[in-house]
């Protein structure tokens, strides 16, 4: 989490600077802060979002052709003024922003104070900028970039760093390890950020920084070395991202324009991996390990939130189709637990980002145990994604509504199609059954594009529920990660406390919540479950409770029993995932608008959690 940006060149920073982090602001926006280099380093920084740093620094002198920024979510040190970062050295000889967290910080720092230092703040990122500036105060130590490297072989944990040296103001100098750091590359100017969405009105020319790395960025000059001072590998690479990715077009919010995005996004993954005959399914990043893949002992998926609810729907499906043993693990748990990995397993990480901390390092372990990694992320060149011995990209495109929607239909798309591939490969399903499944999927945006059409219904129905407390959401195979989606996607942007259960846990504790009060959502389709679900809906209604049923289209068993119905088209219960979470995007996304949520960005959360 955190946003980091910074500019070195001919152009004037402060502008640069602001819009970078508006468009880093997912990443965390509990204060926001930029320093610029004009003889002397002048440090302008605000709790509170971009904005209300803009409305500060209004009336400042903000000249000057080098700067850094940043946009914080807050770990050490509550989000005030004081805690927002950049951050200045006690004599003011540097000034740093930092992406990640110094975990032997509280060490470091007492022995700072026993040599004299003094604190203003209750960061950890305050502790690293006085090292740098405690070894650059060192006989023999005769440049800041030094300093720096020196500074960072002391600190375990995470970092992004751009830091400035008020004796070498013509420098920047950057560091990485576990957090993220891009550099662009322009004529005679250098840029720095957490992603690349605030370079690429610059220049398309980028590096993605390897951990353990040092960049000394100068405007006609560039050199990157590692911690340990000997030159660093690195590759210059083109990014594949346009400004109009980053708008919100003629949408209110980010969450909006993604959810109406997704017949799209859904078509441009699935895109070029089916062939034009539409009978095979190929994923380029998979070809050189599907052997490994089909002779797996087993596969294990891990992730986080969303993510970790599209793994659950691979889950059911590859163990349906494919007939591999599937466990789904919360990468924060699996990193930790000493999981039983070897040779035979397969493990998936599955990332929007790429970044996730947990995902990263449970990928990292399970690599070390001698498993065959693969990754499904959406973020190209993300850490996970460079990690992995293969995988798959979503081709979402830039997500930027803190909860995932696009993202999430995309992950399961490229799953899906994985299912049903490695299945076709064991032997598991025919030919024929293989080509229903890619027609299955090929219609789906189309259907998709359908349900997006009933959106002035579901605002309707939204109206009703939005002063809902509790909401309980239930579903049965496909559709249970479904149901655990819906709630997340409610109670992280409207603040209602939702719940998701597989529908035959109901009566073993969730009934105690129903009265006529609470809004049930039960998640249904045309498949085995069905019968089922009808007698899990009776129950709900003999105790008065609230059916929002989500249902096929002409299903009027359910049209009867419900209070409220979202419909979908009807499909082959193996896709019905895809279909079935739209309603639930937008159910959630408007009620959080009626309750003066902000939706794009809900409190508390980042969009890109590479802390744990
Ligand atoms: C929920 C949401 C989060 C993410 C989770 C993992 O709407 O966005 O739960 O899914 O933080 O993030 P990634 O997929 O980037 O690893």
């Amino acid at each position: 989490m955190c946003g980091i940006v910074g500019y070195i060149g001919d152009k004037n920073v402060y502008p640069i600077l602001i819009k970078g982090l508006q468009r880093l602001e997912y990443r965390g926006y509990d204060s926001a802060g930029v320093c610029i280099a004009n003889t002397g380093l002048k440090v302008y920084k605000q709790k509170g979002k971009v904005s209300e740093l803009e409305s500060f620094v209004a009336s400042k002198d903000v000249h000057g052709t080098i700067g850094i920024g940043h946009t914080r979510w807050a770990t050490h040190g509550e989000p005030n003024n004081t805690n927002a970062h950049p951050h200045t050295s006690m004599n003011g000889s540097f000034v740093l922003v930092h992406n990640g967290i110094i975990e032997n910080y509280a060490k470091l720092k007492n022995d700072l104070v026993q040599k004299g230092i003094v604190f203003q703040t209750d960061t950890d990122t305050e502790v690293l900028v006085n090292l740098i500036e405690y070894y650059y105060e060192q006989d023999g130590i005769d440049s800041a970039e030094m300093a720096v490297r020196i500074a960072l072989s002391k600190v375990v944990g995470a970092y992004g760093i751009v830091v400035l040296c008020r004796k070498e103001e013509n420098k920047m100098i950057a560091a990485r390890m576990g957090s993220p750091l891009v550099i662009g590359i322009g004529q005679g100017e250098y840029f720095l950020a957490s992603d690349a969405s605030p370079i690429i009105e610059y220049t398309d020319s980028v590096i993605y920084m390897n951990d353990g790395d040092v960049a000394i960025l100068e405007k006609h000059s560039l050199t990157l070395k590692t911690v340990e001072n000997s030159p660093a590998n690195f590759e210059v690479t083109k990014v594949d991202l346009s400004i109009g990715d980053l708008d919100k077009g003629d949408f209110e919010h980010y969450m909006l324009k993604e959810i109406f995005e997704q017949p799209k996004t859904i078509s441009d993954t699935y895109r070029g991996r089916i062939n034009p005959q539409k009978d095979d399914i190929v994923l380029g990043g998979l070809i050189d390990v599907w052997d490994k893949i089909v002779e797996a002992r087993r596969i294990i998926i891990i992730g986080c939130g969303t993510s970790w609810h599209a793994a659950l729907v691979a889950e059911y499906l590859i163990e349906e189709y494919a007939r591999v043993p599937v466990e789904v693990e919360y990468a924060s748990e699996f990193r930790y637990r000493k999981p039983i990995i070897d040779k035979g397993d397969i493990v998936i990480a599955i990332s929007q980002s790429g970044e996730t901390a947990d995902t990263l390092a449970a990928l990292k372990m399970a690599k070390q145990n001698g498993a065959l990694i693969l990754g499904i992320c959406n973020v190209v060149g993300s850490s996970i994604a460079r990690e992995t011995d293969g995988g798959v990209y979503t081709h979402a495109g830039t997500e930027i509504g803190v909860a995932s929607t696009k993202a999430f239909t995309a992950q399961v798309t490229v799953l899906t199609l994985f299912a049903f591939k490695l299945a076709r490969l064991k032997e598991n399903i025919d030919q024929e059954t293989y080509q229903l499944f890619i027609k299955e999927m090929l219609a789906i945006p189309d259907k998709v594009e359908s349900v997006l059409l009933a959106h002035p219904k579901i605002k309707e129905i939204a109206k009703k529920y939005k002063d809902s407390v509790n909401a309980l959401y239930l579903g049965r195979g496909y559709l249970f990660p479904v149901a655990l989606e819906g709630a997340l996607k409610l109670k992280e942007i409207s603040y209602i406390h939702a719940e998701g259960y597989a529908a035959g846990e109901m009566k073993h504790g969730p009934i105690a919540l129903v009265d006529d009060n609470l809004p049930v959502v039960v998640v249904s389709a045309k498949d085995n479950y069905y019968e089922k679900v009808v007698s899990n809906i009776q129950e709900v209604k003999a105790r008065k409770g609230n059916i929002i049923a989500v249902v096929t289209e002409g299903d009027n068993g359910l049209r009867n029993m419900a209070d409220d119905l979202f419909e979908i088209p009807e499909s082959h219960p193996a896709v019905a995932a895809l279909l079935t979470v739209v309603p639930l995007q937008l159910f959630a996304y408007y009620i959080a608008l009626m309750r003066g949520c902000d939706v794009d960005q809900p409190r508390n959360l980042a969009k890109s959690v590479t802390v744990e």
